[in-house]
């Protein structure tokens, strides 16, 4: 467990996760004797994390209305009700932006592949951060455009104003604090450990053991992959473009373990084992 940062009170409680995989990628993960590679999320935690929206430094306007924005939504149930629609399945009958047509567009930047937080639903993405971002939109009297990026593009984006604002399941880190500033925290995340299902990994203290070198596997830039570069140096950590590969690396017996957040990891983990 490393680096909890809680600057911010949490609004909202979700969880996310950080998993790691594979023998020293000598591949324990070689499947059951349907060939299939069972996974499981260790229950130990890895990491316990605030997730917040990020903007620029002298952005301090949008700030502010992000946090009233927040502020309101969490108070009148709103957030809540976009959290137990991707996390505990509860509909919500909510509509956001509505008549956002013509309205100054606000740029929003994520990474798209990190369910239930952002992803695609066809061509569009949804999400929790995505609709959050929505209802903030309406707030702020905006047409909400979101920007797709690789994970490790989104601070830059907003640094440069090629985006207005982050919101992709970002933690907040004082090492991100000296470049951008966050608002105050609308979830908490866990960074969970996935490995397969007959993997001796049981605990995130095995990760450690003396002589097993395992291999973890990350999605780049993400504090999954910091935390696990900093603990098991970097001869030790492969880093993929997006959760879902680092998961793929860990099924073909490439890592010996996946480090991410917990939300997304139980994505993963039940869309492979269905
Ligand atoms: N919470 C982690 C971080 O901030 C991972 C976020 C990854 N998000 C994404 N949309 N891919 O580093």
């Amino acid at each position: 467990m490393k680096k909890l940062l809680a600057l911010t009170v949490a609004v909202i409680t979700a969880f996310s996760l950080v998993a790691c995989g594979g023998n020293n990628a000598g591949n324990s993960a070689a499947g059951g004797s349907n060939g299939k590679v069972s996974l499981k999320i260790l229950d130990t935690e890895y990491a316990v994390e605030d997730y917040a929206v990020c903007v620029a430094k002298e952005n301090t306007a949008l700030l502010e209305s992000i946090n009233k924005a927040l502020e309101e939504l969490t108070a009148d149930g709103t957030a809540q009700a976009i959290v137990d629609k991707y996390i505990s399945d509860k509909q919500h009958d909510l509509v956001f932006q509505a008549d956002a047509e013509g309205k100054e567009e606000i740029h929003m930047a994520t990474n798209a592949q990190f369910p239930p937080y952002e992803f695609y639903d066809g061509e569009k993405i949804v999400g929790i951060d995505a609709e959050m971002a929505s209802a903030i939109a309406d707030k702020l009297d905006k047409k909400l455009v979101i920007d797709d990026m690789e994970f490790d593009a989104i601070i830059t984006s907003v640094q440069t104003g090629k985006s207005d604002f982050g919101m992709a399941g970002m933690t907040v880190t004082e090492e991100r604090l000296a470049n951008i500033s966050f608002s105050s925290s609308y979830a908490t995340g866990i960074q969970s450990v996935i490995v397969p299902e007959n993997s001796e990994i049981t605990s995130v203290d095995d990760l450690y053991a003396e002589g097993k070198n395992y291999l973890v596997g990350t999605q780049k830039g993400t504090t999954g992959d910091i935390y696990a570069e900093d603990d098991f140096g970097a001869d030790r950590v492969m880093k993929y473009a997006s959760g879902n590969e680092a998961v793929q690396a860990l099924i073909t017996g490439k890592v010996d373990c996946v480090i991410i957040d917990n939300e997304p990891a139980k994505a993963y983990v039940a869309a492979n084992n269905k």
